[in-house]
C-alpha cells in the first residue's frame, strides 16, 4: 500500500544540512534570542553563498537552448520540466483551465433534508440504506487511492509539463472528494470507523480497492524507472489500470445508484455531492484517455498484441468486480434499477472504454438501460444543471481589476 513513509525514506536523499550552525547555537542552553537570530542571519548568507546554480538540480544545463515544442513528450522526455509554455499538448491545458472553471466545495450544498431523512425511521428502505453506505465506504477511501497513485506514482513519470498542471488540479479535485464523502458521513452520523474500513472489510468494496492497488505496487517501488519496453508498459498498465478501469467503471455502479435516488428526490444533497464529483470524474476519465492514447501514439512499440489482450483483460476484471459490487449492493430490485439492469449498464460502460482505448469491444450488443446518466454527464443537455455555481466561479475567475 502507498504512504507516505516509504515515499519519504526514498524521497530525503542524505544531503549536508543547508545551516549546521543554527543547530549548534540552539543546542547550547544559555543562548538568546538575538544568538539565535545571528547565528541563523549568519548561517542563510553562507549557504547562498555557496549556492550553486549549475548543480542543483539534476536537469538543469545552463545556456541550454530553448525549450522548443518538438522535445516534448509524454513520457521519457529529456526537455526542461520546469517550464510549461510552449505547449504541446493545449488539449491538457485546456481540461486544467476547464477543471479550474468548475471549482466547487462540499459545504455549498445544504444537507439539511439528507440529514432529517437518513435518521427517519421510514425514510428510506432497507435496501435503500444498504446503497448509501456501501456508496461510501467505497468512495471514502477510493479517492485516496487515486489520489496517491496520482502524486506517488503518475506524477514523476508523466514528463510532460501541461499535463502535470492538470495532474495537480486533478489531485486537489480528489481531494475535494475525499472531503465530500467525509462530509456526508458526518452530517449523516454515521460510524466514521466502519464507513472508512469498509475498503478492508467488505469484501465486494475490498476486491476493487485490492485490484487498483495491485496495479500501483511497481510504480511505487523507490528503483521504478521508465525508459525500458518493460517499465513504459508497466506505467501504462497503471494508467489504464486507474484512469481506464477505477475512475472509469469502479465508480459507475455507486454513482448511477445515488443519482437514481437523487432523482426520485431522496437524499438529494448526498445525490448533488456526487452530480459534482461525476462531472469532475468523467474530465479526470477523458485526460486519463488522452494521454494514454497520447503515449501510444508517440510510442506504438508498446501497444504490441500481447499487450492489446492484456488490456482488454484489464477492462474485463474491473467489469466482472464492478458486476460483483452491484449484486451485493442490490440483492433485491431498487430505485427502478436491479442487477441485472446493471450488469448490461457497465457492459456498456466497458465497451466505451474499450472502444476509447482502440480495442474491441467485448459485449456485443450491450445498450445503456440508464440513458439519464449521459444526460447527467453532458451538462449542456441538462438544464439549470450546476447553472449558477459554474457561472458564479466562471465569473469569479473572469473578473476584472479595472
Ligand atoms: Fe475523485
Ligand atoms: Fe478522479
Amino acid at each position: 500500500m502507498l504512504s507516505w513513509d516509504e515515499y519519504n525514506a526514498e524521497e530525503a536523499p542524505v544531503e549536508k544540512p543547508a545551516a549546521p550552525v543554527i543547530k549548534a547555537a540552539v543546542s547550547t542552553a544559555a543562548v538568546s534570542t538575538a544568538d539565535i537570530n545571528a547565528a541563523a542571519a549568519a548561517a542563510a548568507a553562507r549557504a547562498l553563498e555557496e549556492l550553486d546554480i549549475a548543480a542543483g538540480l539534476e536537469e538543469l544545463e545552463m545556456g541550454a537552448a530553448r525549450v522548443s515544442v518538438d522535445e516534448k513528450a509524454m513520457i521519457n522526455c529529456r526537455a526542461d520540466l520546469n517550464q510549461l509554455v510552449p505547449f504541446k499538448y493545449d488539449w491538457a491545458w485546456q481540461k486544467y483551465l476547464d477543471g479550474c472553471a468548475n471549482h466547487w466545495m462540499p459545504q455549498e450544498i445544504n444537507m439539511t433534508a439528507d440529514v432529517a431523512t437518513w435518521k427517519s425511521s421510514d425514510g428510506l428502505s432497507a435496501d435503500e440504506r444498504r446503497i448509501i453506505l456501501r456508496s461510501l465506504g467505497y468512495f471514502s477511501t477510493a479517492d485516496s487511492l487515486v489520489a496517491n497513485n496520482l502524486v506517488l506514482a503518475i506524477y514523476r513519470h508523466i514528463t510532460n509539463p501541461e499535463c502535470r498542471q492538470y495532474l495537480l488540479r486533478q489531485a486537489f479535485e480528489e481531494a475535494i472528494h475525499t472531503h465530500a464523502y467525509q462530509y456526508c458521513i458526518e452530517s449523516l452520523g454515521m460510524d466514521e470507523g466502519e464507513v472508512f474500513n469498509m475498503y478492508r472489510e467488505v469484501p465486494s468494496v475490498a476486491k476493487k480497492a485490492a485490484w487498483s492497488l495491485s496495479h500501483t505496487h511497481d510504480l511505487n517501488d523507490p528503483n521504478f524507472k521508465t525508459g525500458t519496453q518493460e517499465a513504459d508498459q508497466t506505467l501504462l498498465r497503471n494508467l489504464i489500470g486507474f484512469y481506464a478501469v477505477t475512475e472509469g467503471i469502479f465508480f459507475y455502479c455507486g454513482f448511477s445508484q445515488i443519482l437514481s435516488m437523487g432523482r426520485r428526490n431522496k437524499m438529494t444533497g448526498v445525490a448533488e455531492q456526487f452530480q459534482y464529483i461525476l462531472r469532475d470524474e468523467s474530465m479526470h476519465l477523458n485526460f486519463g484517455i488522452d494521454v494514454i492514447n497520447q503515449i501510444k501514439l508517440e510510442n506504438p512499440q508498446l501497444w504490441t498484441q500481447e499487450f492489446k489482450q492484456e488490456a482488454v483483460q484489464m477492462i474485463l476484471e474491473g467489469t466482472q468486480l464492478e458486476i460483483e459490487y452491484a449484486r451485493d449492493t442490490m440483492p433485491r430490485g431498487v430505485l427502478g434499477m436491479n442487477a441485472p439492469m446493471m450488469e448490461e449498464y457497465l457492459q456498456f460502460i466497458a465497451n466505451r472504454r474499450l472502444s476509447q482505448l482502440g480495442l474491441p469491444e467485448q459485449f456485443a450488443g450491450a445498450q445503456n438501460p440508464f440513458p439519464w446518466m449521459s444526460e447527467i454527464m453532458d451538462l449542456r443537455k441538462e438544464k439549470n444543471f450546476f447553472e449558477t455555481r459554474v457561472i458564479e466561479y466562471q465569473t469569479g475567475g473572469a473578473l476584472s481589476w479595472d
